[in-house]
């Protein structure tokens, strides 16, 4: 059984308090049955995994089109898509089974969102997002080689990291570099929803044309 809903949840998600009440009952009930999910974090989804992924909302302005890499069960794309509606999200995952998953969690929550199956360095995958979000997907080098081509020029990869995040960033600077990053920031959010706050590695993708990362557009 998972824990009640916290009290901060009612704020966070509003008018979608209950699908999020819902999305948590479901991931510790056929997302656990399914693998989606391990045993042991039943007790630790709201704070540890559903709270923790929508406070990434707090780095996103307004309106933006966000592509969350690696969703897997849901983290963070479900949640931040339950905590801001203005927000169009979609979801790339490369495994059947999650990607089914994700298409049933979206049609039982009504929730707008685009369920694709891919790996991000897939050629095939839509560009010119202005945030990329990519929660326990690679480390920072290589998560950064996947998403900066996916990213418009200054468009944002928010990579979710935990007590990693300090030094992979200095590891992989580099290699984000190389991939068409730059201004590699650390910050937390969520303080007022989670205790720790989420860790989060932002990188911008480098604006002009001499900067552009090799990669070839899809047209939409
Ligand atoms: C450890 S899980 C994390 C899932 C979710 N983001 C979370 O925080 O619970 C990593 C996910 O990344 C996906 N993944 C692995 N390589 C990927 C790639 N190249 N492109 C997109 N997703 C990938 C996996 O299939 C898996 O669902």
């Amino acid at each position: 059984m998972p824990p009640p809903a916290p009290e901060v949840a009612a704020g966070l998600f509003g008018n979608r308090a209950g699908d999020a009440a819902r999305f948590v009952d479901m991931l510790a009930g056929e997302g656990m049955q399914r693998g989606l999910i391990g045993p042991r974090e039943v007790s630790r989804l709201w704070d540890r995994h559903v709270l923790n992924s929508a406070a990434l909302g707090e780095l996103i302005a307004p309106g933006c089109r966000v592509l969350d890499v690696g969703s897997g069960a849901g983290l963070p794309g479900v949640a931040l898509a339950l905590a801001r509606p203005d927000l169009t999200i979609a979801l790339l995952e490369p495994m059947a089974r999650r990607t089914t998953w994700l298409q049933e969690v979206a049609t039982v929550l009504d929730l707008p969102v685009e369920v694709h199956r891919g790996r991000a360095e897939d050629h095939t995958v839509s560009t010119d997002w202005d945030v990329v979000t990519g929660r326990a997907v690679a480390p920072l080098g290589r998560l950064a080689g996947w998403c900066m081509p996916l990213l418009r020029p200054g468009g944002q990869l928010l990579a979710v990291k935990g007590a990693s995040a300090r030094e992979e960033a200095s590891r992989d600077r580099e290699e984000v570099y190389r991939a068409g990053g730059c201004g590699i920031e650390i910050v937390e959010c969520g303080a007022s929803l989670v205790d720790p706050p989420a860790t989060v590695v932002i990188v911008s993708r480098r604006r002009g044309d001499a900067d552009r990362p090799a990669r070839r557009r899809k047209d939409r």
